[in-house]
């Protein structure tokens, strides 16, 4: 990661500390540890909360295609960067929390798998339920959410994940980012 895109994550955390989620972007062992659980065979992939990219260019290098990749970002300056860096990919300036629209406007199908570096623990409960409730409701079937937190403890509360129907693995853990991070992986129940 280099210093102009620390300072640009860092102005966005300036901008509204909750939003950003933290003081860095994710660090490139981070980053490869999320991708590491993306399957490029498994479609349409979504990354939401893009911020400086890492994530991106981790996927790119996993062998997601440019154009099985849709990129959705909130943050104005980090949106017009991101379109920037990435121009071969579709990128989407808006909220997760309205993503089935979002993915409609842009004509875009299902995506079977969503790569996450929101920051779920920090939104507040109605927030971060309607931005859930999008996030499984976009998922085709068989597909899987891919999010980090930096949290001891589940992304998603177990309760809430109950009660959306889905569950949660954590697949790994980043010592070495900073601050330290576990990447977990939710898919939904099969209906019975
Ligand atoms: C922890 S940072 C992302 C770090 C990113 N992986 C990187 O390396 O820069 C969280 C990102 O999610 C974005 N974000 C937060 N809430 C969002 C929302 N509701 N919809 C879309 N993006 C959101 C923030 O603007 C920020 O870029």
């Amino acid at each position: 990661m280099n210093h102009a895109q620390n300072v640009q994550f860092l102005s966005a955390w300036f901008r509204n500390p909750r939003q950003a989620g933290a003081l860095l972007p994710s660090g490139s062992s981070l980053a490869q540890a999320m991708a590491a659980q993306v399957d490029p065979g498994r479609g349409l992939v979504v990354e939401l909360g893009v911020g400086t990219g890492a994530i991106t260019r981790a996927l790119i290098a996993r062998g997601v295609r440019e154009d099985q990749l849709i990129l959705v970002e909130k943050d104005p300056a980090l949106f017009g960067e991101m379109e920037g860096r990435f121009p071969g990919v579709v990128a989407l300036r808006g909220d997760a929390a309205h993503l089935g629209r979002l993915l409609n406007q842009a004509g875009v199908g299902c995506p079977g798998t969503l790569v996450s570096s929101l920051p779920l623990l920090s939104m507040t409960r109605r927030q971060r339920l309607r931005v859930l409730i999008q996030i499984f409701s976009s998922l085709g079937v068989g597909g899987v959410l891919v999010q980090f937190t930096y949290s001891p403890l589940p992304p998603i509360p177990e309760v809430l994940a109950a009660a959306l129907g889905v569950s949660g693995r954590r697949v790994a853990r980043v010592f070495s980012n900073l601050p330290p991070a576990a990447v977990w992986v939710y898919q939904v129940h099969s209906p019975r």
